[in-house]
């Protein structure tokens, strides 16, 4: 099926946002995307019916519970898993990832293993360092070839019988990688280890089965899929005996008990109604078939939208693309830096050209540190989504031609 973007386009009012005469080129999307009119909607609508807190006996109460409950399904169709219990929601997949490194590590010691990679962002990275730091544990770090489209590399090379954990990203925010995650979950779960994969910058762009896949946890962020500022905690059914700190009279099961203090319900009625707008862009008999449907197209458009990216860069000479430009699997994420411009200055001349585009590190600290750009600025990140248009990619081009 073809993805209508115009359609799309039509229900985001920040897209109508104007600077200087121009609509605003909003391409700073792996830091957050827009809202569609339908989450707006549905956010306020919660606040303006009224809503209470878990528990209660009376209506406004379990108006909260039923908005937790559909949000917890509406995830789980959309990151393909198959029970709604498997699904927590914190603040922020950063908290998530931090009070879930807390867990997991609670058994390490000294002579236990664990991996990270050079590749992730550091909400998958400095959790896992500090519960080393805690137990003991030591890290075994898996490299990326910079000079080979920023690929990850052997996973074989950094497991061993003494390995408990494997952290690793579906995609790289930084650089748009998207790994072999097959095969290092694969060979993961064979060393017995504990899988964490980090599908912020995954699930915006691909569809995302977390059963198939078969690791232990993933997270993702609501607010890079259309959706409101939150955090998710997917766990497979075997990781659910697992306990968080939390505090005593809090829930003391799956998934409650990672869902400390009050949650937002009106941001998880606009987590439910951005994975509804997203299934009505697709075709199919459940929501789940309409979501691996409609983000199949989505990804389908981004990548003709990277492809005019890709060959319009080609002969800019003095433009250098850290990353995939030879049809591997990668996202329509750039890392781009130009001879003789600072990255914040490529950014402000794009931003004054009304395009939005972020420069630094993105918290990717060491894809940044091994890119040998950590302490120069960074790169300057281009990421499409699913509502960026030919004409767009255009203006983007010509702006960086005027450099
Ligand atoms: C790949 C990736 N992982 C993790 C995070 C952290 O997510 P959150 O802001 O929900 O803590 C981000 C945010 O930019 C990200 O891009």
């Amino acid at each position: 099926m073809t993805f209508d973007v115009e359609a799309f386009r039509a229900h985001f009012p920040a897209l109508s946002r104007q600077e200087g005469g121009e609509p605003v080129v909003w391409m700073d999307g792996p830091g957050g995307s827009q809202a569609p009119d339908t989450v707006i909607d549905a956010m306020a609508a919660v606040l303006a019916a009224g809503v209470s807190n878990l528990g209660g006996s009376f209506a406004a109460s379990r108006e909260a519970s039923s908005i937790v409950n559909g949000a917890r399904a509406a995830v789980a169709d959309l990151v393909g898993a198959t029970d709604p219990d498997a699904i927590a929601f914190g603040p922020s997949m950063t908290a998530l990832n931090l009070a879930l490194a807390r867990a997991v590590s609670r058994d390490w010691g000294p002579g236990d293993e664990l991996v990270v990679t050079r590749l992730d962002h550091d909400a998958n990275v400095s959790p896992w360092l500090l519960a080393a730091e805690r137990s003991g544990a030591t890290v075994r770090w898996l490299d990326f070839d910079p000079d080979d489209g920023c690929s990850l590399g052997s996973i074989e090379e950094v497991l061993s019988s003494s390995t408990r954990l494997v952290a690793v990203t579906a995609a790289s925010n930084a650089v748009g990688t998207v790994p072999d995650l097959g095969e290092i979950v694969g060979r993961a779960r064979e060393a017995g280890a504990f899988t964490v994969v980090d599908a912020v910058h995954h699930v915006p762009h691909r569809p995302t089965d977390f059963a198939d896949l078969g690791a232990d946890a993933l997270l993702c962020s609501p607010y890079k899929f259309y959706g409101p500022h939150a955090g998710v905690l997917a766990l497979a059914e075997s990781a659910w005996g697992l306990a968080p700190e939390r505090i005593r009279p809090a829930p003391s099961s799956q998934p409650g008990h990672w869902e400390i203090g009050t949650a937002s319900f009106e941001a998880l009625a606009g987590v439910t109604a951005a994975i509804e707008f997203m299934g009505s862009f697709g075709e199919g008999s459940s929501r789940r078939e309409r979501l691996v449907s409609a983000l199949s197209a989505m990804d389908i458009h981004t990548e003709s939208l990277a492809n005019q990216f890709l060959a319009g860069i080609r002969d800019m000479d003095r433009i250098t693309l850290h990353g995939i430009d030879d049809g591997r699997p990668r996202t329509p994420t750039f890392a781009v830096t130009v001879d003789g411009h600072a990255p914040a200055d490529v950014a402000g001349h794009l931003g004054s050209a009304g395009i939005q585009v972020w420069d630094g590190h993105f918290y990717a600290l060491e894809v940044l540190r091994r890119l040998g750009r950590l302490e120069t600025g960074g790169v300057v990140r281009i990421g499409f989504l699913a509502y960026q248009t030919e004409a767009e990619v255009d203006r983007l081009l010509e702006a960086l031609h005027e450099l």
